[in-house]
């Protein structure tokens, strides 16, 4: 194959994936809510593909047809013209819209929604705050409810009731494989249920412009089987684990001492603050900062220390007054908080 047309399959072949990682592409989708998203999006596209090549063959009909001069032909009847102006520009495209706007009016079946005032518990409150989504699980047997930052969990099969809500300003919930797009405004409670069909880590992005680091405001839903569901919430639902190692526990005395307990919440302590991700199980994520960067220990001290350099804006400080050693601390009872 010449470079070109190599290059031209290539860009294809990104088009037809949405220009995006597979993770993110919205045609192989997890649930029925985004298959019935995706299967519109198919009909639209193959409805104005249609229309397009009907109307560039109409077009190259009418540049190419032999003409004649005035005298071999007859002026064309104007009332005759008059017609195709009346199929052409009104029936057709009535037509073409309708069958989309049934068809949409049907997909709409596969979004229940309601507003605020709904009277039972939702089985997750999600709540968007600048920059990351905090999911909270409502009270269990004999434990109070639990925070989980950026990655939700749920079980595969069962449909999930989510509230969403914002803190601050208008954000917006959406992971491709499994919903569309719905906001999370101030003041006010949107429910959407989503369901997943199959195992696996759909990842998500809050689609709203909501300040500077709206681009770093990642998410990603979790479908495990329902046993490692309820496992999962059982494990989330316990207080942190006491620091088995030295460093863990120096590190306990680190974080207690030092400004983290005024934002951040380790339950089973004395950190108790509700402005940033609950700590308690953080060490069992995959991600930090709003899902921006991988949970490991280079990422985890650089957060701590250089936070505004990493996600400028973002309500985490620099914490540039740990020594070596006690950032070495910090990090392994951190990581300890499985
Ligand atoms: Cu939150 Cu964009």
């Amino acid at each position: 194959m010449r470079s070109h047309s190599r290059a031209l399959v290539l860009t294809l072949a990104l088009a037809v994936a949405g220009c995006d990682s597979p993770q993110n592409y919205m045609g192989d989708t997890g649930g029925p809510a985004a298959e019935q998203l995706a299967n519109l999006g198919w009909q639209a596209l193959l409805a104005f593909g249609a229309a397009t090549l009907i109307t560039w063959g109409l077009i190259l009909w009418v540049a190419l047809r032999r003409r004649g001069t005035l005298a071999e032909h007859a002026p064309i009847d104007a009332d005759h013209g008059q017609a195709w102006i009346l199929i052409g520009g009104v029936a057709i495209p009535f037509v073409v819209l309708a069958v989309l706007f049934i068809s949409m009016l049907d997909s709409l079946a596969a979004f229940p929604m309601h507003h605020s005032g709904a009277s039972n518990r939702p089985d997750i409150r999600l709540t968007g705050q600048q920059w990351w989504f905090e999911a909270e699980y409502g009270p269990g047997p004999g434990s109070h409810q639990v925070f989980v930052p950026t990655e939700i969990y749920i079980p595969v099969g069962r449909p999930i009731e989510i509230e969403l809500q914002a803190r601050d300003v208008i954000h917006s919930f959406w992971i491709p494989k499994l919903h569309g797009k719905v906001d999370l405004v101030p003041g006010i409670s949107n429910r959407i249920r989503i369901l997943a069909s199959r195992p696996g880590t759909y990842e998500g992005q809050c689609a709203e412009y909501c300040g500077v680091q709206h681009a770093q405001m990642r998410l990603r839903v979790i479908a495990l089987p329902e046993q490692e569901y309820a496992a999962w919430l059982a494990r989330q639902r316990e207080p942190a684990s006491e620091p088995t190692t030295d460093a863990a526990r120096q590190g306990r005395e680190v974080f207690m001492t030092a400004a983290c307990p005024l934002c951040h919440t380790v339950r089973g302590t004395d950190a108790r603050g509700r402005l940033g991700p609950d700590l308690t199980h953080m060490a069992s994520r995959e991600l930090i900062a709003g899902g921006a960067f991988r949970n490991d220990t280079a990422n985890l001290q650089a957060w701590v220390t250089h936070a505004q350099s990493l996600k400028p804006g973002s309500r985490m400080p620099n914490l540039t007054d740990f020594s070596g050693p006690d950032l070495q601390a910090l990090s392994a009872y951190l990581q300890s908080l499985r």
